[in-house]
């Protein structure tokens, strides 16, 4: 049996005859960019977050890049994050001229760790931008309370983590605005990129409306330098099909989790800890100091698996200049070294996560 992390092909056979008509449709339309569907897309992923405004964009990293923008984050402003995850979190900070700042991980979530944000805060401190890594929230309360204390701009990068929750509200309305991607691999993921803004702010909302678009309102009259980040109709026509069946997924995507941890909760792995907040599962990471072995012997047997993220961002090349040595950020670089993706995607079958579960227990056997 060979199997991969995730498999889009699956998913495509399951959803073919909706997603068909609904792409032959725009296709028929003439009108494939910012039109009907996106319209229709905002409204119905606004209400599905429980949130105002819901601003399509081209894609996730442009969500965060526009967010910072709109908010006026700029050079010699300084934003705290976290070194875990995919570099567009921090990149974003760095294309408009402000400094990441990387506070080290929770051990338990592999989140940034809210307790350590607190001595990272400068007088040049503007944003907090934590990243719910792999499906669950931050502990986002707490960094509100930071947040506040210290009069700083809370946005949440929901990219990995739409659908799961918090108290009670949708991760992407846990703080002032959030970014959320539709790369094809997301939980909820187009055939191409795509991304989008959440916020309940109408004055940022307008803001991020009008950068999105060249910065203009009316067509051809410039109200402020913006830039071209619009989502098109095909996306969104297929993003509004797949958004009805992503609780479904996601809930899909929990069971297989818990079978998993059920399977492994003997076994000497870390297993993923749900504890912030509902976890959605956008990848299911084991941590163990044998990671490499276990890798090559899953994959010997044809299982893929996966590692997010090999490098933290704080000892990437790119931010060397930024004077962070290893040992800095201890959790971070252990983090890296020990964590690994199984497979794990709704269309998953039992069979097919038997064998991935009969193979790892066969490792320690
Ligand atoms: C945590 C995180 N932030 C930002 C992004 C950027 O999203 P995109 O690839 O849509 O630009 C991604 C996804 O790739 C991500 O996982």
């Amino acid at each position: 049996m060979r199997l991969s992390l995730l498999d889009l092909k699956e998913q495509y056979k399951q959803l073919e005859e909706e997603i068909l008509p609904a792409v032959t449709q725009v296709l028929a339309s003439g009108q494939y960019v910012m039109g009907t569907n996106v319209k229709s897309f905002e409204e119905e992923i606004a209400q599905y977050l429980g949130v105002k405004h819901a601003i399509a964009v081209a894609n996730g990293t442009d969500a965060l890049f526009l967010l910072f923008r709109a908010l006026g984050i700029g050079p010699g402003d300084e934003v705290i994050t976290t070194p875990f995850t995919f570099f567009a979190s921090a990149e974003t900070i760095s294309l408009c001229g402000a400094k990441p700042v990387f506070v080290d991980l929770r051990p338990d979530t592999m989140n940034i760790d809210e307790e350590q944000v607190e001595a990272a805060i400068t007088p040049r401190t503007r944003a907090i931008l934590p990243v719910h890594i792999f499906g669950q929230p931050c502990a986002m309360d707490k960094l509100q309370q930071i947040a506040d204390k210290h009069q700083l701009i809370l946005l949440e990068d929901a990219c990995q983590a739409i659908g799961s929750s918090s108290q009670g509200k949708r991760a992407g309305t846990l703080a002032k605005a959030a970014a959320f991607s539709f790369f094809p691999t997301k939980n909820l993921g187009g055939y191409g990129d795509g991304g989008l803004i959440a916020t309940d702010d109408d004055l940022l909302a307008q803001d991020l409306r009008l950068l999105r678009l060249h910065g203009s309102k009316q067509k051809y009259i410039h109200s402020v330098v913006g830039q071209n980040s619009r989502l098109d109709e095909i996306q969104a026509a297929i993003l509004r099909i797949k958004l009805r069946h992503l609780d479904s997924w996601n809930q899909r995507r929990r069971e297989l989790a818990d079978r998993y941890n059920q399977a492994f909760a003997d076994l000497p792995l870390t297993l993923p800890l749900e504890i912030t907040g509902t976890h959605v599962y956008h990848l299911y990471n084991l941590r163990s100091p044998q990671r490499d072995d276990i890798c090559s012997y899953l994959e010997d047997k044809g299982i893929a698996t996966g590692h997010y993220y090999p490098l933290p961002l704080h000892l990437q090349e790119v931010y060397r200049n930024l004077g962070y040595r290893e040992g800095c950020l201890p959790i971070a670089e252990k983090t890296c070294k020990t964590v690994f993706a199984l497979p794990l995607y709704p269309e998953m079958t039992r069979q097919a996560q038997d064998y991935v579960i009969q193979t790892v227990q066969e490792f320690f056997a």
